[in-house]
């Protein structure tokens, strides 16, 4: 019987499932996003999050059975992020999962988020090993030489917040909702996507992530321009469209600069790379790829990119990361824990 795993996503504002069966691939995957649920509230809410993920998992995982034309008799490996996340939105996925594989008599598998991202830009392509990683999220920003399937080296991450998180959080002070990323790509390319206030670039001596102190100088610019008040929290110059759009551009130009420096540390400190994969949801910005096409071209590195729905947390890079652990036997028990 041809391995069939269903793999379910419930870590944060995204309920995903897909489900990947041996020699055919993905051949489903099923989405509900919470992103306006969270909106107005400038970032994701973990209570709102959790009851959401426990109102729908159960139809975003009959939906990805019927895409796929399978019944659950037709599964017989459960795949599950356990870790990092929510502890709400985790354990209803952990919980779903557990009982179902339970009521099945089928193994499951504990699949840690990060992992998935990791081995996202695997789904659609063919990359040779060992290659370097770049995700980019929400939640993290790390760096990893990827060896093999599931064989990985952490060579930096996030110290305090990271690059998706500076996106959203700079959005809010200029009063967009969450999520920041795409608002800012698009008032960057406004103004062509120059750097007008030139804001602190990350420390280029480690391969590790810091957004916090770029978060805190760009806020102060802004009350140095008059523009935001720090005692009722608020952006005074919601008409100002050109100052909007020049801290968009200058922002994306700071992060993008330090996504290459870091990648250039990292590929003439690791030569044995023979590719770079860009992952996560920030991976969906086009500026920021276009800067990390330029510099792998000049190394004579193919990048890797994957599709905007497998950048952001989705299902199938879960059962993707679930089908070669169920080859290699690589099973959890029953007694599952999130966060372990
Ligand atoms: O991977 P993801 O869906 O969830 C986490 O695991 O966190 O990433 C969500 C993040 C958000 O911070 C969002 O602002 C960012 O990805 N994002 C973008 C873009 N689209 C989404 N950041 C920059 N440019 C974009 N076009
Ligand atoms: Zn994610």
């Amino acid at each position: 019987m041809k391995l069939t795993i269903l793999g379910i996503e419930t870590s944060c504002d995204e309920t995903g499932a897909a489900i990947y069966q041996e020699g055919r691939g993905i051949i489903s995957s099923t989405l509900f996003s919470q992103t306006e649920m969270h909106k107005r509230f400038g970032g994701v809410v973990p209570e709102i999050a959790s009851r959401s993920q426990l109102d729908k998992i159960d139809h975003i995982v009959s939906l990805a059975l019927e895409q796929a034309g399978l019944t659950l008799q037709d599964i017989n490996c459960i795949a599950v992020t356990n870790k990092p996340g929510l502890p709400g939105s985790l354990l209803v996925g952990v919980c779903f999962a557990k009982a179902m594989a339970y009521a099945l008599k089928i193994p499951i598998i504990g699949i840690n988020h990060l992992e998935g991202h990791a081995f996202s830009a695997c789904i659609e392509n063919d990359i040779p090993f060992p290659f370097l990683c770049i995700t980019a999220s929400g939640g993290h920003t790390s760096l990893y030489l990827v060896h093999d399937y599931g064989k990985y080296t952490v060579l930096g991450q996030t110290l305090d917040d990271a690059a998706g998180e500076a996106f959203d959080k700079i959005a809010k002070f200029i009063g967009y909702p969450y999520p920041g990323g795409p608002i800012i790509e698009k008032l960057a390319a406004q103004v062509d996507f120059k750097d007008f206030f030139k804001y602190p670039r990350n420390n280029p001596a480690t391969l590790d992530f810091s957004f916090s102190g770029l978060k805190t100088a760009v806020l102060y610019d802004l009350v140095k321009k008059d523009a935001f008040d720090m005692q009722t929290k608020k952006f005074l110059k919601p008409d100002d469209e050109l100052l909007k759009q020049q801290v968009c551009s200058s922002l994306l130009v700071c992060i993008s600069d330090v996504f290459k420096k870091k990648l250039e540390r990292a590929i003439k400190t690791y030569p044995q790379a023979k590719a770079v994969a860009f992952v996560g949801g920030v991976a969906c910005n086009k500026y920021i790829r276009s800067k990390l096409k330029g510099l792998c071209d000049s190394y004579s590195l193919p990048l890797f990119i994957p599709s905007p729905s497998y950048c952001t947390d989705n299902g199938a890079m879960i059962a993707y990361v679930g089908y070669y652990k169920a080859k290699r036997g690589e099973f959890s028990d029953l007694d599952l824990d999130i966060l372990k």
